[in-house]
């Protein structure tokens, strides 16, 4: 039986190269009196950014670029007063997953109220936020078009994931063209969160048929051209191909969930601040020989995905895992020793995953005990 569901889109997508240019019309359509930029310091001095700008030329606008990477709740409570101060009536993300995540929020805060804590702890229902146009720079988080916004407390060094329809973007405009000039590193780390996201969206527990097929096209695209877009970062064929994998990831998990592999990352994102896409690389591999006994034949479709070919899905699974494993070696990101993590927080981190709300999502039931043994698998290969 298929399970009932609802499949709800408000951003409307507009993706391919050179594709920034429909920015100008997006705003004349919305006419906004006055708007913000968020985005964060590295990015302001880009090429990039000053591409943004011209389209800008004949609008009243802000530049907020104080969003660090995994957006902290000072981060969102600064902007949302920058732009209430300044009486911002349209927000434009511009960046990675951080300042379009902390703009979700930014924009709550500015059109409602509250604080960010208090919708972290749900104690304000989320009812409006100001308008806002998402344009991302990366390929991998997927937030344009996803309706969660994973937040830093502080306070409390936890990731809370504030979640709503109401806090998509409205416009989502994806240009390729705009992660030309990405550096290895991230165009890698960014890579392996959208196949993270394209695994866990497919197979989570809560999952329905759009997502699944959406998540399992992504693992093609992401897959087949990864390396290549590491390897030659000026090739828009690959970046664009990538580009789509992570928008089609971003879909699938938004309309069902991630799992297991972000619990972890999301605990050692909050404790040691490493950056996302590559806590997500090095546990999903090992995260994946735990659910395989719930997912086998998922997993040798994704594997299928990948090129893997053969009888046995069981087999087929376990060289998919493999090749996963590969990939992260092969775009050059690091095992899990290399992220300086200290053993003594395993059990900490542990406890962390369990209580993210994913949990409940992953493919295999999984608690602390098994968090713990997976983190220590994972480090010691
Ligand atoms: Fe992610």
């Amino acid at each position: 039986m298929i399970k009932p569901f609802e499949f709800l889109l408000p951003t409307k997508i507009i993706f391919g190269r050179g594709e920034l240019k429909s920015l100008k019309e997006e705003l004349k359509e919305k006419n906004p009196k006055k708007i913000m930029v968020v985005t964060d310091p590295n990015l302001r001095n880009l090429e990039v950014f000053k591409k943004l700008l011209e389209q800008l030329e004949n609008f009243d606008y802000v530049v907020f670029d104080e969003i660090e990477p995994n957006p902290k709740d000072y981060n969102v409570e600064k902007g949302a007063k920058c732009a209430v101060d300044e009486k911002v009536d349209l927000i434009i993300a511009f960046g990675g997953g951080s300042p379009i995540d902390a703009t979700k929020v930014i924009s709550l805060i500015a059109a409602q109220g509250g604080s960010v804590k208090e919708y972290m702890q749900k104690k304000i229902e989320i009812e409006k936020a100001l308008p806002f146009i998402a344009i991302p720079t990366t390929a991998g988080t997927g937030s344009e078009v996803t309706f969660s916004s994973v937040i830093t407390d502080t306070e409390e060094k936890f990731k809370y994931t504030i979640k709503s329809p109401l806090i998509a973007a409205d416009v989502a405009i994806i240009d390729p063209e705009l992660t030309l000039s990405l550096p290895k590193s991230i165009t890698a780390t960014t890579g392996m969160d959208a196949l993270t996201h394209a695994i866990e969206g497919y197979t989570a527990l809560c999952t329905e048929p759009i997502a699944e097929s959406v998540g399992l096209t992504a693992v093609s695209y992401i897959t087949k051209h990864l390396e290549e877009a590491v390897e030659n970062g000026d090739n828009i064929e690959a970046r664009e191909n990538v580009m789509m994998g992570s928008l089609l990831a971003g879909l699938s998990f938004s309309h069902s969930d991630v799992a297991a592999v972000h619990c972890m990352a999301e605990a050692l994102g909050s404790i040691y601040d490493s950056p996302h896409g590559t806590c997500n690389s090095v546990l999903l591999p090992y995260v994946m020989e735990y659910n395989l006994p719930e997912t086998t034949d998922k997993y040798a479709s994704i594997a299928r995905e990948m090129g893997i070919e053969g009888e046995d899905n069981l087999e087929v699974a376990n060289k998919g895992i493999e090749k996963i494993k590969k990939l992260s070696k092969s775009i050059g990101l690091p095992d899990f020793k290399s992220l300086n993590i200290n053993p003594d927080d395993f059990e900490k981190l542990s406890e962390m995953s369990e209580k993210n709300g994913s949990t409940p999502s992953n493919p295999r039931a999984i608690n602390k005990e098994q968090y713990l043994e997976i983190f220590k698998k994972a480090y010691k290969e």
